[in-house]
Protein backbone atom coordinates (compact mmCIF):
# COMPACT_ATOMS: atom_id res chain seq x y z
CA UNK A 1 0.00 0.00 0.00
CA UNK A 2 1.78 3.19 -1.23
CA UNK A 3 -0.82 5.85 0.25
CA UNK A 4 0.02 8.29 2.92
CA UNK A 5 -3.03 6.66 4.85
CA UNK A 6 -0.13 3.80 5.43
CA UNK A 7 0.88 6.03 7.97
CA UNK A 8 -1.94 5.95 9.94
CA UNK A 9 -2.15 2.12 9.65
CA UNK A 10 1.11 1.74 10.37
CA UNK A 11 2.21 -1.36 8.21
CA UNK A 12 -0.54 -3.27 9.38
CA UNK A 13 -1.24 -5.99 7.39
CA UNK A 14 -4.67 -5.37 5.47
CA UNK A 15 -6.70 -5.06 2.39
CA UNK A 16 -8.46 -2.46 0.56
CA UNK A 17 -11.89 -2.67 -0.56
CA UNK A 18 -14.66 -0.73 -2.80
CA UNK A 19 -16.36 0.40 0.66
CA UNK A 20 -16.50 0.66 4.19
CA UNK A 21 -19.26 -1.86 3.89
CA UNK A 22 -17.36 -4.22 2.31
CA UNK A 23 -14.17 -4.00 4.60
CA UNK A 24 -16.60 -4.80 7.69
CA UNK A 25 -17.73 -7.75 5.62
CA UNK A 26 -14.31 -9.14 5.68
CA UNK A 27 -13.62 -8.76 9.08
CA UNK A 28 -17.67 -9.92 10.28
CA UNK A 29 -15.90 -13.25 7.76
CA UNK A 30 -13.09 -13.51 9.88
CA UNK A 31 -14.60 -13.51 13.21
CA UNK A 32 -17.64 -16.36 12.32
CA UNK A 33 -14.63 -18.26 11.89
CA UNK A 34 -12.96 -17.58 15.11
CA UNK A 35 -16.54 -18.60 16.75
CA UNK A 36 -18.60 -15.23 17.31
CA UNK A 37 -21.86 -15.43 17.14
CA UNK A 38 -22.79 -12.03 17.79
CA UNK A 39 -22.68 -8.55 17.01
CA UNK A 40 -23.16 -5.53 19.63
CA UNK A 41 -23.83 -2.38 17.44
CA UNK A 42 -24.04 1.43 18.64
CA UNK A 43 -27.69 2.19 18.07
CA UNK A 44 -26.93 5.46 16.59
CA UNK A 45 -24.51 4.60 13.11
CA UNK A 46 -25.59 4.48 9.65
CA UNK A 47 -28.21 2.34 8.19
CA UNK A 48 -26.02 1.19 5.37
CA UNK A 49 -23.54 -0.52 8.35
CA UNK A 50 -26.75 -3.35 8.52
CA UNK A 51 -26.00 -4.31 4.76
CA UNK A 52 -22.85 -6.72 5.87
CA UNK A 53 -24.24 -7.09 9.40
CA UNK A 54 -27.13 -8.81 7.79
CA UNK A 55 -25.60 -10.47 5.32
CA UNK A 56 -23.29 -12.28 7.55
CA UNK A 57 -25.88 -14.49 8.90
CA UNK A 58 -24.97 -13.09 12.74
CA UNK A 59 -26.82 -12.35 15.35
CA UNK A 60 -27.37 -8.75 16.43
CA UNK A 61 -28.59 -6.10 19.09
CA UNK A 62 -28.29 -2.51 19.70
CA UNK A 63 -26.35 -0.78 22.62
CA UNK A 64 -27.26 2.67 23.80
CA UNK A 65 -24.49 5.80 23.63
CA UNK A 66 -24.70 8.89 25.88
CA UNK A 67 -25.29 12.49 24.82
CA UNK A 68 -21.26 12.87 24.54
CA UNK A 69 -21.99 9.82 22.42
CA UNK A 70 -19.99 7.54 24.42
CA UNK A 71 -20.26 3.97 23.71
CA UNK A 72 -21.89 1.90 26.79
CA UNK A 73 -21.92 -2.01 25.27
CA UNK A 74 -22.78 -4.63 27.02
CA UNK A 75 -21.71 -7.37 25.39
CA UNK A 76 -22.86 -10.91 25.54
CA UNK A 77 -19.02 -13.32 26.24
CA UNK A 78 -17.35 -13.70 23.22
CA UNK A 79 -19.31 -11.13 21.00
CA UNK A 80 -18.01 -8.50 19.03
CA UNK A 81 -18.33 -5.03 20.03
CA UNK A 82 -18.46 -2.37 17.06
CA UNK A 83 -17.32 0.82 18.29
CA UNK A 84 -17.89 4.11 16.27
CA UNK A 85 -15.78 7.44 16.48
CA UNK A 86 -17.91 10.05 15.66
CA UNK A 87 -16.85 13.39 13.34
CA UNK A 88 -13.34 13.04 13.98
CA UNK A 89 -12.75 11.97 17.65
CA UNK A 90 -11.81 9.11 19.32
CA UNK A 91 -15.31 8.20 21.17
CA UNK A 92 -14.98 8.70 25.03
CA UNK A 93 -15.12 4.71 25.52
CA UNK A 94 -12.34 3.96 23.50
CA UNK A 95 -9.79 3.32 26.19
CA UNK A 96 -11.42 1.26 28.42
CA UNK A 97 -13.14 -0.48 25.49
CA UNK A 98 -9.64 -1.58 23.90
CA UNK A 99 -8.29 -2.79 27.47
CA UNK A 100 -10.84 -5.29 27.79
CA UNK A 101 -10.87 -6.29 24.15
CA UNK A 102 -9.45 -9.67 23.31
CA UNK A 103 -10.63 -11.39 26.59
CA UNK A 104 -14.29 -10.35 26.67
CA UNK A 105 -15.33 -9.82 23.65
CA UNK A 106 -13.92 -8.69 20.10
CA UNK A 107 -13.26 -5.18 19.47
CA UNK A 108 -14.32 -3.53 15.79
CA UNK A 109 -13.28 -0.24 15.08
CA UNK A 110 -14.52 2.04 12.64
CA UNK A 111 -12.17 4.70 12.11
CA UNK A 112 -14.07 5.81 8.94
CA UNK A 113 -14.88 9.50 11.12
CA UNK A 114 -11.43 9.79 12.79
CA UNK A 115 -9.57 8.69 9.51
CA UNK A 116 -7.31 11.34 9.74
CA UNK A 117 -7.05 12.20 13.16
CA UNK A 118 -4.47 10.31 16.40
CA UNK A 119 -5.90 7.05 16.21
CA UNK A 120 -3.97 6.68 20.42
CA UNK A 121 -2.65 3.23 20.92
CA UNK A 122 -4.81 0.10 19.26
CA UNK A 123 -3.96 -2.79 19.91
CA UNK A 124 -3.90 -4.16 16.31
CA UNK A 125 -3.37 -7.78 17.66
CA UNK A 126 -6.43 -7.69 19.52
CA UNK A 127 -9.04 -5.55 17.40
CA UNK A 128 -9.89 -5.05 14.42
CA UNK A 129 -10.10 -1.93 12.71
CA UNK A 130 -11.54 -0.29 9.31
CA UNK A 131 -12.47 2.49 7.33
CA UNK A 132 -14.38 4.31 4.52
CA UNK A 133 -11.98 6.37 2.87
CA UNK A 134 -14.91 8.38 0.90
CA UNK A 135 -15.88 10.52 3.50
CA UNK A 136 -12.79 12.53 2.30
CA UNK A 137 -12.46 13.38 -0.58
CA UNK A 138 -13.45 13.40 -4.33
CA UNK A 139 -12.88 9.31 -3.67
CA UNK A 140 -16.13 7.20 -5.13
CA UNK A 141 -14.99 3.70 -3.66
CA UNK A 142 -12.59 2.73 -1.40
CA UNK A 143 -12.12 1.06 2.33
CA UNK A 144 -9.71 -1.15 4.14
CA UNK A 145 -9.19 -3.38 7.02
CA UNK A 146 -6.77 -5.05 8.87
CA UNK A 147 -7.53 -8.32 8.02
CA UNK A 148 -5.71 -9.87 4.95
CA UNK A 149 -8.22 -10.90 2.44
CA UNK A 150 -8.65 -12.46 -1.07
CA UNK A 151 -9.47 -9.70 -3.23
CA UNK A 152 -11.07 -9.88 -6.62
CA UNK A 153 -10.53 -8.17 -9.96
CA UNK A 154 -13.31 -5.14 -10.08
CA UNK A 155 -16.01 -5.52 -12.46
CA UNK A 156 -16.46 -3.43 -15.65
CA UNK A 157 -20.08 -2.60 -14.05
CA UNK A 158 -17.88 -1.28 -10.57
CA UNK A 159 -15.11 0.06 -12.57
CA UNK A 160 -18.34 2.24 -14.66
CA UNK A 161 -19.53 3.40 -11.48
CA UNK A 162 -16.51 4.72 -10.23
CA UNK A 163 -16.03 7.05 -13.48
CA UNK A 164 -19.88 8.19 -13.33
CA UNK A 165 -19.27 9.06 -9.64
CA UNK A 166 -15.76 10.68 -10.41
CA UNK A 167 -17.52 13.31 -13.11
CA UNK A 168 -20.46 13.78 -11.13
CA UNK A 169 -18.07 14.73 -7.81
CA UNK A 170 -16.28 17.09 -10.24
CA UNK A 171 -19.47 18.53 -11.38
CA UNK A 172 -20.84 19.59 -8.32
CA UNK A 173 -16.99 20.41 -6.69
CA UNK A 174 -17.38 23.23 -9.05
CA UNK A 175 -21.03 24.52 -8.87
CA UNK A 176 -20.83 24.52 -4.90
CA UNK A 177 -17.86 26.76 -4.83
CA UNK A 178 -18.95 28.49 -7.40
CA UNK A 179 -22.73 28.83 -7.02
CA UNK A 180 -23.40 31.51 -9.36
CA UNK A 181 -21.93 30.29 -12.56
CA UNK A 182 -23.42 26.93 -13.25
CA UNK A 183 -26.60 25.66 -13.84
CA UNK A 184 -27.71 23.48 -10.71
CA UNK A 185 -30.18 21.41 -12.08
CA UNK A 186 -28.03 19.27 -14.70
CA UNK A 187 -25.13 19.27 -11.83
CA UNK A 188 -27.46 18.03 -9.04
CA UNK A 189 -29.53 15.76 -10.43
CA UNK A 190 -26.55 13.98 -12.24
CA UNK A 191 -24.69 13.92 -8.68
CA UNK A 192 -27.83 12.49 -6.98
CA UNK A 193 -28.16 9.77 -9.55
CA UNK A 194 -24.56 8.95 -9.55
CA UNK A 195 -24.49 8.91 -5.62
CA UNK A 196 -27.58 6.48 -5.63
CA UNK A 197 -26.44 3.96 -8.15
CA UNK A 198 -23.28 3.45 -6.49
CA UNK A 199 -24.55 3.17 -2.94
CA UNK A 200 -27.04 0.23 -4.65
CA UNK A 201 -24.00 -0.91 -6.14
CA UNK A 202 -22.25 -1.11 -3.28
CA UNK A 203 -25.04 -2.50 -0.91
CA UNK A 204 -25.44 -5.24 -3.50
CA UNK A 205 -21.81 -6.27 -3.68
CA UNK A 206 -21.16 -9.54 -2.55
CA UNK A 207 -17.76 -10.39 -3.52
CA UNK A 208 -14.80 -8.88 -2.02
CA UNK A 209 -13.62 -6.38 -5.00
CA UNK A 210 -10.43 -4.90 -5.44
CA UNK A 211 -10.49 -0.91 -5.95
CA UNK A 212 -9.71 -0.21 -9.57
CA UNK A 213 -6.44 0.93 -10.19
CA UNK A 214 -7.27 5.10 -11.19
CA UNK A 215 -9.39 4.81 -7.85
CA UNK A 216 -6.32 3.28 -5.81
CA UNK A 217 -4.43 6.90 -7.91
CA UNK A 218 -6.59 9.14 -6.85
CA UNK A 219 -5.92 8.05 -3.29
CA UNK A 220 -2.64 7.73 -3.16
CA UNK A 221 -2.25 11.25 -4.86
CA UNK A 222 -4.92 13.73 -3.04
CA UNK A 223 -3.15 16.09 -1.23
CA UNK A 224 -4.13 14.89 2.36
CA UNK A 225 -1.90 17.72 3.50
CA UNK A 226 -3.97 20.02 2.16
CA UNK A 227 -7.56 18.10 3.45
CA UNK A 228 -5.86 18.09 6.75
CA UNK A 229 -4.79 21.53 7.03
CA UNK A 230 -8.55 23.03 5.75
CA UNK A 231 -10.53 20.92 7.44
CA UNK A 232 -9.01 22.01 10.95
CA UNK A 233 -9.15 25.51 9.57
CA UNK A 234 -12.65 26.10 8.31
CA UNK A 235 -13.64 24.14 11.18
CA UNK A 236 -12.09 26.86 13.86
CA UNK A 237 -13.20 29.77 11.49
CA UNK A 238 -17.04 28.40 11.94
CA UNK A 239 -17.11 27.05 15.25
CA UNK A 240 -15.70 30.78 15.87
CA UNK A 241 -18.44 32.26 13.99
CA UNK A 242 -21.38 30.17 15.64
CA UNK A 243 -20.16 29.76 18.84
CA UNK A 244 -22.28 31.33 21.72
CA UNK A 245 -25.04 31.35 19.38
CA UNK A 246 -25.99 27.58 18.30
CA UNK A 247 -25.08 24.75 20.07
CA UNK A 248 -22.35 23.33 18.89
CA UNK A 249 -22.13 19.38 19.11
CA UNK A 250 -18.69 18.36 18.12
CA UNK A 251 -16.18 19.19 20.57
CA UNK A 252 -13.30 21.57 20.80
CA UNK A 253 -10.68 21.08 18.03
CA UNK A 254 -7.84 19.08 20.05
CA UNK A 255 -3.91 19.52 18.16
CA UNK A 256 -4.60 15.69 16.90
CA UNK A 257 -8.06 16.05 15.93
CA UNK A 258 -9.07 16.08 12.19
CA UNK A 259 -12.97 16.69 11.88
CA UNK A 260 -15.42 15.47 9.32
CA UNK A 261 -17.32 18.40 10.21
CA UNK A 262 -19.23 20.70 12.57
CA UNK A 263 -22.37 19.16 14.27
CA UNK A 264 -24.88 21.64 15.60
CA UNK A 265 -28.22 20.44 17.34
CA UNK A 266 -31.23 22.41 16.24
CA UNK A 267 -34.73 21.44 17.18
CA UNK A 268 -36.17 22.76 13.58
CA UNK A 269 -33.14 21.30 11.91
CA UNK A 270 -35.08 19.94 8.62
CA UNK A 271 -36.20 23.38 8.21
CA UNK A 272 -33.25 25.08 8.43
CA UNK A 273 -31.87 22.35 6.40
CA UNK A 274 -33.90 22.84 3.21
CA UNK A 275 -33.25 26.58 3.62
CA UNK A 276 -29.93 26.47 3.32
CA UNK A 277 -30.46 23.88 0.32
CA UNK A 278 -31.82 26.38 -1.34
CA UNK A 279 -29.18 28.39 -1.00
CA UNK A 280 -26.93 25.53 -2.44
CA UNK A 281 -25.63 24.91 0.67
CA UNK A 282 -25.94 21.10 1.19
CA UNK A 283 -25.62 20.04 4.79
CA UNK A 284 -25.69 16.13 5.24
CA UNK A 285 -27.60 14.26 8.42
CA UNK A 286 -26.00 11.65 10.20
CA UNK A 287 -28.02 9.87 10.33
CA UNK A 288 -31.03 8.31 9.34
CA UNK A 289 -31.35 5.55 11.50
CA UNK A 290 -31.73 2.05 10.73
CA UNK A 291 -35.63 1.07 11.70
CA UNK A 292 -34.40 -1.87 14.18
CA UNK A 293 -33.51 1.32 16.55
CA UNK A 294 -36.13 1.36 18.62
CA UNK A 295 -36.85 4.82 19.41
CA UNK A 296 -38.36 4.30 22.77
CA UNK A 297 -35.28 1.92 23.87
CA UNK A 298 -32.63 3.95 22.00
CA UNK A 299 -33.68 7.82 22.86
CA UNK A 300 -30.49 9.83 22.91
CA UNK A 301 -29.46 7.68 19.44
CA UNK A 302 -32.82 9.25 17.91
CA UNK A 303 -32.66 12.64 19.77
CA UNK A 304 -28.91 13.32 18.14
CA UNK A 305 -30.54 11.45 14.50
CA UNK A 306 -33.27 13.94 14.55
CA UNK A 307 -31.90 17.57 16.12
CA UNK A 308 -28.11 17.16 14.41
CA UNK A 309 -26.94 18.69 11.33
CA UNK A 310 -23.67 18.14 10.04
CA UNK A 311 -22.13 21.39 8.73
CA UNK A 312 -19.29 21.01 6.00
CA UNK A 313 -16.06 22.34 6.19
CA UNK A 314 -13.78 20.10 3.70
CA UNK A 315 -10.87 21.29 1.58
CA UNK A 316 -13.37 22.71 -1.44
CA UNK A 317 -14.30 25.70 1.10
CA UNK A 318 -12.44 28.90 2.31
CA UNK A 319 -13.07 31.49 4.59
CA UNK A 320 -15.32 33.43 2.42
CA UNK A 321 -17.79 30.15 1.64
CA UNK A 322 -17.38 29.75 5.80
CA UNK A 323 -19.00 32.78 6.88
CA UNK A 324 -21.48 32.35 3.94
CA UNK A 325 -22.36 29.02 5.51
CA UNK A 326 -22.25 30.44 9.32
CA UNK A 327 -24.38 33.54 8.53
CA UNK A 328 -27.14 31.57 6.24
CA UNK A 329 -27.58 29.18 8.76
CA UNK A 330 -27.90 31.94 12.05
CA UNK A 331 -30.38 33.87 9.90
CA UNK A 332 -32.56 30.50 8.91
CA UNK A 333 -32.76 29.79 12.54
CA UNK A 334 -33.86 32.82 13.48
CA UNK A 335 -33.43 34.27 16.62
C1 LIG B 1 -19.16 5.82 10.26
C2 LIG B 1 -19.33 5.07 8.96
N1 LIG B 1 -18.60 3.97 8.77
C3 LIG B 1 -18.70 3.26 7.63
C4 LIG B 1 -19.59 3.62 6.64
C5 LIG B 1 -19.70 2.79 5.41
O1 LIG B 1 -18.81 3.25 4.43
P1 LIG B 1 -19.13 3.00 2.91
O2 LIG B 1 -20.18 3.96 2.49
O3 LIG B 1 -17.82 3.21 2.21
O4 LIG B 1 -19.60 1.58 2.79
C6 LIG B 1 -20.38 4.74 6.81
C7 LIG B 1 -21.32 5.14 5.76
O5 LIG B 1 -21.88 6.22 5.73
C8 LIG B 1 -20.25 5.49 7.99
O6 LIG B 1 -20.98 6.59 8.20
Amino acid sequence: MTSPLSRLTRGWRGTWTISGRAALAQILEQLKHRGVRHVHLPAYLCRSMLVPVKASGLNYTFYPIGQDMMAQPDPLPGAAVLLLHYFGWLNPATEALRSRAGRDYCLIEDMTHCLLSNWGNPNETMSQFFFSARKWGPIPLGGWCNTASKVERATRGIESLAQRSIAARRLRGEYLTRPNDLPESLTETEYLNAFRAVEEALDAARSCSAVPADVMEIIDTLDWETVVHRRRANFQRLAELLGGHAELVTPKLNDDVVPLGLVVQLEDRDRVRAQLAEQRMYCPIHWLLPEEVDAKRFPVAHRLAQTCLTLPIDQRYDAQDLSRLGNALLSARGP
